[in-house]
């Protein structure tokens, strides 16, 4: 199929979701309605909704089908099992504790190891990660080295190495409890990380007696980027440089709702014997039984299924061309875009689009606004509305103002992803008559998901 210049779906549909089609005017006053926040949109009204990849994936036939296996067991259900041998034929850590998603995990994991004094270093933290990092009294620390967003590296989500062993100076190997790597790296634009970078921050944590761990939300489509693009590993099948990818550390965080291909789940796994006991305690204390998590059997069947699809190589090769399709259009049409084009997202450069528009009149915010406008396409700000406010109140620009297109999985066909270039290229065509916003109220924290905002005049 790579001779080829058309990228088709490798599957056929099988069940349709029907996509209420609205004009520009109703469009325009639901926005007004949700104070110009398009989380406070409702679904319905959006044509393609590009607001996150999490849990929004279709799944497949054989995944329906083995929802009908689930068996509801509290403990020690033959779906538990299922779900339990399909991680570990791919993670092989010796604990593997299902949770009801990424979050879940990450906030059992922090409970336990993290607290005051601790510091917890990263490439990048997602956004829920570092707040549960945070919310133990623990500091999240991203370590990603500053690339432009033109820049065209292979693996730009990759680790400062040089910048981990410096942080390992100043705050003492002691106050480290678990070195992360999230892959892709998501915050960074969902670009992949290298196996080179993971040995060598492996080789950094061995030094020091550091456990690493892995978020490993989207751990199929960085593989296919390192068989693409890192020498020596064109042969390899996707499992092997997973399981590669699961050697390298000494355990893992997921969310099963990007690449489990499932709706709804995630896990923690580990090999530490004392860690996993800890953590089941505090498993049992919200999410339920250790063989569930917070999960139905049903679910972990999904789960345990979609694993076996995420990693054919059919799969992938349409995922991640189908997302550089849309990024390299859009680009094409002289809209700025972080480049290389990630592996679950487009990232479009507000700043570089709408220079006439301050940071704190959120540029990314004005685009976001203008494509549900012009087109019913919701994406997400990641810029100065995300990240401008700190917690003392005050407020200053965000590093980057860029609005996110998420992907779903599986969910959108080709003359969707057509649709949404012709849309952003209409947004662009008048660039220069856009205005930015102003906030009229917000939460203390986290305000990107419920602040109402009014466009100034
Ligand atoms: N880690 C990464 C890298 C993520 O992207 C996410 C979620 C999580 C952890 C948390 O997982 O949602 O299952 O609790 N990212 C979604 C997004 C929400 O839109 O990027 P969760």
């Amino acid at each position: 199929m790579d001779a080829f210049r058309t990228i088709i779906e490798p599957f056929r549909i099988h069940s349709v979701e029907p996509i209420r089609m609205s004009t520009r005017e109703e469009r325009a006053a639901n926005l007004e309605r949700a104070g110009y926040n398009l989380f406070d949109l409702h679904a319905e009204d959006v044509i393609i909704d590009l607001l996150t990849d999490s849990g929004t994936g279709a799944m497949s036939r054989d995944q329906w089908a083995a929802i009908q296996h689930g068996d509801e067991s509290y403990a020690g259900s033959p779906s538990w099992f299922r779900f339990r041998d399909a991680v570990h034929q791919l993670f092989p850590f010796g604990h593997i504790i299902p949770t009801h998603q990424g979050r879940a995990a990450e906030r059992i994991l922090f409970s336990v190891i993290g607290g005051p004094g601790k510091t917890v270093p990263s490439n990048a933290h997602f956004d829920t990660t570092r707040a549960n990092v945070e919310a133990t009294g623990a500091m999240a620390v991203d370590l990603t080295p500053s690339h432009p967003p033109g820049e065209l590296l292979p693996f730009k989500g990759d680790m400062d190495v040089a910048a981990l062993e410096r942080l390992i100076g100043e705050r003492g190997a002691e106050n480290i409890p678990v070195v992360m790597m999230t892959v892709t790296n998501n915050s960074m634009g969902g670009q992949p990380v290298s196996l080179a970078n993971l040995i060598a921050v492996r080789a950094v944590c061995d030094r020091y007696g550091l456990p690493l761990f892995l978020d490993a939300c989207r751990f199929a489509e960085n593989a296919w980027f390192i068989k693409q693009r890192e020498p020596g590993h064109a042969d390899r099948s996707i499992p092997d440089i997973v399981r590669e990818m699961a050697a390298l550390a000494d355990g893992m965080t997921m969310s099963a709702k990007k690449d489990g291909l499932a709706n709804i789940g995630g896990w923690l796994a580990m090999h530490d014997d004392d860690l996993a006991e800890r953590c089941r305690t505090s498993l049992i204390l919200t999410e339920g039984f250790p063989t569930y998590g917070g999960l139905a059997g049903r679910d972990l069947e999904a789960i345990a299924q979609g694993l076996a699809e995420v990693v054919d190589e059919d799969y992938l090769r349409y995922r991640i061309r189908s997302t550089e399709y849309l990024g390299e259009a859009v680009f094409g049409a002289g809209v700025p875009v972080v480049r290389p084009i990630g592996g679950h997202a487009i990232y479009l450069d507000a700043k570089g689009l709408l220079p006439h528009i301050p940071p704190l009149e959120y540029p990314g915010q004005a685009l976001a606004c203008a494509l549900y406008v012009e087109g019913g396409i919701r994406g997400c700000e990641i810029g100065s509305v995300m990240f401008g406010r700190h917690p003392d109140g005050t407020e200053s620009p965000g590093p980057m103002e860029l609005v996110r297109l998420a992907i779903p999985r599986r969910t959108y066909t080709q003359s969707h992803i057509d649709y949404v270039i012709e849309v952003v290229g209409r947004v662009a065509a008048r660039a220069a008559d856009l205005r930015g916003y102003r906030i009229v109220s917000e939460p203390l924290a986290l305000r990107h998901f419920t602040a109402r905002f009014e466009p100034l005049s």
